[in-house]
């Protein structure tokens, strides 16, 4: 086993007057992550396929501009709120808030994405790369002010990456509001398993530890209806190709242009498995283990396929997965569902595994 350690550089890209670095984290067990304190994007992550091969298997851009902030949100990390917040309003101790609603979806009356115009995707953050004993890191910190995209409460947050021996990519999210708030933290990398140009994620095989969806309105928006999956395109219990239903006529995969939906996880309390990636062609793998409990699985199909990816290739539609582990999106309006608003002075605490290997 080989030792870890890090390597640190410019980015080569300038954000809001601030200086981005690349970490180049040598993961013990042969994963090689590059991440940036540019909204702690990943920028390249190298697996092993099955004999061994390493490639990079996340979307991303070999020209710095191409990480820039906002939407499709290519490897960062997400908060304050993480999904959508209906109409961007909710009701926290009697006073509504209003957020920034600027995604809209084809028919939709506009919402709060994200964290609105300037997430948390969109700063640079501190960082403080490490190594300890098997494992290498970055631990990054920020601090959201008092009223930040319209929402109540400084938060103090802390998202910690650390790559271990066994090939595990783990994602601590901690923060701090000093005023009640909602916080829904997440990670949007996408994956690919076939490596730059690698064309859509059709092929791999998808499995959701999941019996339920939340439906969607046309904006995207949950219904409230908690619908099992059985017989629909939504049923990846048992693995299934993400192509093999998606172009299917369906009222909820039309409002999505394919996957763009919040699974309810049946893992109960605490870390669990939540969904699992294979690619036949070349054997990679992944797990996605969670204190969370829902995954938003989106497949990349609202991105700008005129902007050019790794390899000087245009973006294909479906060219990614993102496995966002969360609570369900517009939860701060839906009392009935898991909580997501943090009383002033407790922890919000969230983890997530991406757990590579191949077979
Ligand atoms: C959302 C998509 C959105 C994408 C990029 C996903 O989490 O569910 O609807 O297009 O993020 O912004």
């Amino acid at each position: 086993m080989a030792k870890p350690s890090y390597s640190v550089e410019d980015f080569g890209v300038t954000k809001y007057g601030e200086k981005a670095k690349k970490f180049t984290l040598n993961g013990a067990g042969g994963v090689v992550m590059e991440v940036s304190d540019y909204g702690g994007k990943i920028v390249k992550l190298f697996t092993p396929d099955r004999d061994g091969a390493m490639k990079d298997v996340v979307v991303g851009f070999d020209d710095p501009s191409g990480w820039d902030d906002g939407d499709p949100y290519w490897g960062s990390i997400i908060g304050r709120y993480g999904n959508r917040i209906a109409a961007g309003r909710f009701t926290l101790n009697g006073v509504e808030y209003r957020l920034p609603a600027l995604n809209n979806a084809p028919g939709g009356v506009g919402c709060n994405l994200h964290g609105g115009a300037r997430g948390w995707d969109a700063y640079v953050w501190c960082a403080e790369p490490f190594v300890s004993g098997d494992d290498v890191g970055v631990t990054f910190t920020h601090v959201s002010p008092d009223g930040d995209e319209g929402f109540p409460g400084r938060v103090e947050v802390k998202v910690t990456y650390t790559l271990t021996a066994a090939n595990v990519w783990r994602v601590e999210y901690e923060a701090v509001p000093d005023r009640d708030t909602p916080i829904n933290m997440t990670q949007h990398v996408y994956f690919n398993f076939k490596g730059e140009s690698g064309g859509t994620i059709e092929d791999h095989v998808m499995t959701i530890d999941a019996d339920c969806v939340t439906p969607t309105d046309k904006g995207q928006i949950p219904t409230g209806e908690i619908r099992p999956v059985d017989g629909t395109p939504f049923d990846f219990r048992r693995g299934m190709r993400i192509g093999e239903r998606i172009n299917e006529p369906d009222e909820q995969l039309e409002f999505g242009k394919g996957y763009d939906h919040n699974w309810v996880l049946n893992k109960k309390e605490g870390f669990g498995r939540a969904a699992a990636l294979y690619c036949p062609l070349n054997g990679r793998t992944l797990e996605v283990w969670t204190t969370e409990p829902c995954i938003q699985v989106y497949t990349a199909n609202w991105a700008s396929y005129d902007q050019k990816a790794k390899g000087g290739e245009h973006l294909s539609f479906r060219c990614g997965v993102a496995l966002e582990t969360q609570h369900a999106p517009d939860s701060p309006n839906r009392p009935e569902w898991p909580t997501t608003f943090v009383k002033a002075g407790e922890t919000y605490r969230s983890t997530t595994e991406f757990r590579f290997g191949a077979k």
